[in-house]
């Protein structure tokens, strides 16, 4: 039995804790609301603004010298082959690589005009603004509803229900999903699972969504839904997609950032890096520099 100075010190220790909790969700539903998907960013206005940016993994260079703006509620296609940097760079534009610890970025990240990797600057809280949806789809072991509702939870949103709804209609997955919510996410065909990872981005109110080759896991039909998606979800958020699908960049994309592997005169060292960013259109049909135009002719791959 505890005395009662005991039974004290717990429950005052108790009422600090949920006081910090509380203060810790009012702060979380502040940032939540600061930016909802309605924020006033006309169309190619700046979200972005990369400087000089570079990425090494453990001392060894992988992209260097990237500088390029990426603007708002368009599509933004990086392409180039394989191992040219595509996924290191999207990931330094929501700190996913504060996650792979050899990693180091170079040069400035801005968002908003904001350095992303300022010490004010909260990881948690960019991921949240800036999702991201990746090659395999990755839906949480749990039910269709409890994938969508998890996040919102976590944040101490209001009105899941109402929000778990939006979501999967935003993403084109209610009509399919609505009478089975409750049943287990895997047992979804992998396109219905990634437009439940897109959902689950969007419950959240981002900003921004990134997507590391949404569509290389699926069917063309399942791709297809994804493309038309990408298209609806432009008009609410601004998204960077990463293909090796020259043909999905041309399709659905505003602007192209085409990378390429360079060797340097030893050929022992390799780094991505940035050859043309334009217009999708003028990427692919008119291209400034040569080398972008051998890639999307498939001269070289
Ligand atoms: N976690 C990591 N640790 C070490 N090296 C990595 C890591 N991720 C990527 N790299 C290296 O960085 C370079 C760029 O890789 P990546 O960004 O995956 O290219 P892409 O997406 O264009 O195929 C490659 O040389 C790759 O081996
Ligand atoms: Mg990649």
């Amino acid at each position: 039995m505890n005395s009662n100075g005991e039974e004290g010190k717990v429950e005052s220790q108790m009422t600090a804790k949920k006081k910090s909790t509380e203060k810790a969700l009012s702060r979380k539903i502040e940032v939540a609301e600061r930016r909802l998907p309605s924020a006033s960013e006309a169309v190619g206005e700046p979200v972005f603004g990369l400087e000089g940016v570079g990425v090494s993994y453990g001392g060894k260079v992988a992209v260097r010298d990237v500088s390029m703006t990426i603007g708002a509620k368009e599509i933004t296609a990086l392409i180039g082959p394989s191992g040219c940097g595509k996924s290191t760079l999207l990931r330094c534009l929501n700190r996913m690589n504060d996650l792979v610890p050899s990693a180091e970025v170079f040069g400035k990240c801005l968002y908003h005009g904001t350095d992303l990797y300022g010490p004010e600057v909260d990881p948690v809280e960019v991921r949240k603004l800036i999702g991201m949806v990746f090659q395999k789809p990755n839906p949480f072991p749990k039910s269709i509803y409890d994938n969508i509702a998890f996040g919102p939870k976590v944040l101490g949103l209001p009105d899941v229900e109402e929000r778990v709804e939006r979501a999967l209609r935003s993403a084109a997955l209610w009509d399919e999903v609505k009478d089975r919510l409750d049943d287990n996410a895997y047992g979804m065909s992998g396109g219905q699972q990634q437009r439940l990872c897109i959902a689950r981005c969007i419950a959240v109110d981002p900003d921004v969504i990134l997507m590391d080759e949404p569509c290389s896991a699926l069917d063309p039909i399942s791709s297809g839904k994804i493309e038309d998606l990408m298209l609806e979800l432009k008009e609410d958020f601004s998204i960077v997609i990463v293909t090796h699908n020259m043909q999905q960049a041309a399709r659905v994309s505003d602007k192209t950032a085409f990378l390429i592997v360079e060797l340097d005169s030893t050929e022992e060292n390799r780094w991505g890096q940035l050859v043309e960013y334009d217009e999708t259109e003028k990427i692919f049909t008119n291209p400034a520099d040569s080398r972008t135009e051998d890639y999307v002719t498939g001269k070289v791959g």
